[in-house]
């Protein structure tokens, strides 16, 4: 709870006196990963990089010095990271006696991961079933599942990152995580066509479909992480973007101070919710307010 009191000092300090620090980093560990996504960028699983442990030590102490308290750790496939003897815990271990309030994973679940030490998981749900089968591969969907089941945690979210080929999907995806006791929460993003993967992208009239239908189930009560605030912006290209709210320091140890988005020229094609998130955040809309103050709260 104490930790709830650095976020009114950081907003002082970024947003009224501009100094444009971030909260949060987004890590990238390896480019390894056992799975080859249809929506992935070719380098999101390269398989040619394992970060060294002392190399992700210094990147941590750097970012916790920019004034970043939230980790997420990022691959590739995160939990593939090895290091010698070294494994993921035991960068959760290090960042949390860095100072890190709290560090989050996000996997694609197709190992059992009831060992991690994070205090959240984002696994990746890209449709119910068939359709997170058509994008991840055959029979990713009841392994994730039966993973889910078998860790036996609580502290488990789901991302869904909406494209041309599930966008049907969501509701079914809304309603998979209500169902299941040991997802806490849904996060909404649109798929962002990064090279190789523009025609994933969903045309901007569905989307802003799709968008109505995931407000609609959260007024009815469904647990959806994006506010209704957030989701409203991401409606639009051109609202105004607060992404250094996040660094990110990719799989080749480059600091970016923020999304990798911005350097591709993707921003008016943006689909990562955190972007309207950020924004509506930034202009203190209650909603969003509150969504982090939950989110943030309940990874503590
Ligand atoms: C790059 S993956 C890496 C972590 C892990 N291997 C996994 O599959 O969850 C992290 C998240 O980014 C999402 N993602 C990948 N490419 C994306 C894109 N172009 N636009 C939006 N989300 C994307 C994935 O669906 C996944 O939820």
């Amino acid at each position: 709870m104490k930790h709830i009191a650095y976020l009114p000092y950081w907003y002082f300090q970024n947003r009224l006196l501009k100094k444009e620090k971030p909260l949060q980093t987004v890590l990238f560990l390896t480019d390894y990963c056992n799975l080859k996504c249809k929506h992935c960028s070719e380098d999101g699983h390269a398989g040619t990089i394992m970060k060294p442990y002392r190399q992700v030590k210094e990147e941590l102490e750097y970012s916790y010095r920019q004034g970043a308290r939230f980790l997420d750790l990022e691959g590739g496939e995160p939990t593939l990271w090895s290091d010698g003897g070294y494994r993921i815990n035991d960068l959760i271990y290090l960042a949390k006696k860095i100072g890190f309030y709290s560090v989050t994973v996000t996997t694609n679940g197709q190992r059992p991961f009831d060992y991690l030490a994070a205090d959240s998981i984002w696994v990746s749900v890209d449709g119910y079933k068939r359709y997170h089968d058509m994008i991840r591969g055959a029979g990713t969907f009841d392994t994730l599942n039966r993973n889910i089941k078998e860790s036996g945690l609580k502290n488990i979210s789901v991302n869904m990152a909406i494209n041309k080929m599930n966008y049907p999907s969501v509701p079914d995806v809304i309603k998979y995580a209500a169902a299941n006791p040991s997802i806490q929460s849904v996060s909404l993003n649109f798929h962002t066509p990064y090279p190789g993967t523009e025609h994933m992208m969903l045309p901007w009239d569905k989307r802003i479909h799709v968008i109505d239908k995931i407000i609609q189930m959260k007024r009815d009560g469904y647990t959806v992480m994006n506010s209704v605030s957030g989701l409203q912006c991401m409606k639009r290209h051109d609202f105004k973007k607060f992404c250094w709210i996040s660094n990110f320091i990719l799989t080749d140890g480059t600091r970016l101070a923020e999304c990798p988005g911005k350097t591709a020229g993707l921003c008016e094609r943006c689909g990562f919710s955190m972007a309207g998130e950020m924004h509506s955040l930034m202009k203190l809309r209650p909603d969003t307010v509150l969504a982090g103050l939950k989110l943030r709260m309940r990874e503590e």
